[in-house]
């Protein structure tokens, strides 16, 4: 099933992932929305950035693209285009052919998707021999090829070790080297240095930075840190339990906010100057998945809402060709913001 070409790498349209419950008095299931109305497109040899606080759907948007998504929930609605290709009609065996090869994910922990059993070498040659690369020679240089990318010296050491023998940082390198083993043509990293140190998060951002600019290998970076998508994202989305409120570049999202969850979250980066302070993050919390939520899901932390947010869901609202919002707000603030550059 081929949908009308396009310059875009990966399409992402009105997505919704449900989480189904069983009603026990009913006897029926229903869904509740986990994921709504979802739409992003990465084009070649892009970074675009997904951030929001825990529980918004950041991964659950990442899974329905891997098709992965948990046992309970299931895609309600929406369509995934990757290469020109419906991922969410295609069946398990053609999807098996572009996941782990041109399509690949890197996650947290790097432990719960390497083996603790199997050797590092195997590890890495295991894609390339799934996706068809079947000579000794040719498996070999492709693995050697990417350690080396990743900074992975001593390689011969290394193929043969364990991963519990190795550290964090090391181990995130081995994940990135199995991801790019196969020359991807989009990454999915869901917040791939949030369990990692200051220096080495810093190495892994900069590694993948590098990945992205030799090879022009896009990437669809997950992350709730502000300061790591400033860092290195092109675009970046902001959702808010479920839904996308706030796009674009990233120097008009993060320096030229207008929908007032960026606002917070951008006030909730921690700076030189508020070491020690308390951080100024936002009053509430998000809310739960079963929570009724009526117009604006953020209403009821949002400074300025007023009636209006608390009825509706505001459509999205281009500001220009780089940035969209969905605010009832917006019109006013938008003004504002431009008059002041
Ligand atoms: N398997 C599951 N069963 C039930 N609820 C789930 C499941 N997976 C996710 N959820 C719920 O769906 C919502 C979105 O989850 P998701 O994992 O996408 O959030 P996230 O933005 O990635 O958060 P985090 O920053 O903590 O990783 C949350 O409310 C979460 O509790
Ligand atoms: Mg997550």
């Amino acid at each position: 099933m081929r949908a009308p070409a396009s310059q875009s790498l990966l399409r992402v349209e009105h997505l919704g992932v449900g989480l189904r419950q069983r009603q026990r008095r009913q006897k029926r299931q229903h869904t509740i929305r986990a994921v709504e109305d979802v739409s992003l497109t990465v084009n070649a040899g892009e970074i675009v950035g997904i951030v929001g606080e825990s529980g918004c759907g950041k991964s659950l948007t990442a899974l329905s693209v891997m098709g992965l998504l948990p046992a309970a929930m299931e895609l309600v609605g929406g369509s995934i285009v990757f290469e020109n290709e419906r991922l969410d009609q295609l069946r398990e065996r053609n999807l098996n052919a572009i996941r782990g090869n041109r399509l690949t994910m890197i996650f947290q922990e790097p432990m719960s998707s390497l083996n603790p059993l199997m050797r590092i070498g195997r590890q890495l040659a295991e894609p390339l021999v799934l996706h068809g690369v079947s000579t000794a020679g040719a498996i070999r240089e492709r693995v050697l090829e990417a350690m080396g990318k990743v900074g992975l010296r001593d390689p011969e050491t290394l193929l043969r070790a364990y991963p519990h023998q190795l550290s964090g940082g090391m181990l995130q390198r081995v994940m990135i080297a199995a991801a790019i083993v196969c020359r991807p043509r989009l990454i999915i990293a869901d917040e791939p240095t949030t369990a990692l140190d200051v220096t080495t998060q810093a190495q892994i951002l900069r590694l993948l930075r590098q990945i992205n600019q030799t090879d022009q290998t896009s990437i669809l970076f997950i992350s709730h840190d502000l300061g790591v998508i400033n860092q290195i994202c092109d675009q970046v989305l902001v959702m808010y339990a479920g839904r996308i409120v706030e796009r674009g570049t990233v120097g008009n999202v993060l320096w030229h906010p207008v929908h007032e969850y960026t606002k917070g979250l951008i006030k909730s980066i921690p700076t030189r100057r508020s070491k020690g302070a308390p951080l100024p993050s936002i009053r509430g919390r998000v809310p739960a998945l079963a929570e009724e939520k009526a117009g604006c899901a953020f209403a009821p932390r949002c400074p300025a809402a007023h009636s209006q947010c608390f009825l509706e869901v505001p459509d999205e609202l281009a500001l220009s060709d780089f940035h969209q919002v969905n605010c009832f707000l917006a019109d006013v603030e938008s003004e504002m913001e431009y008059v002041r550059i």
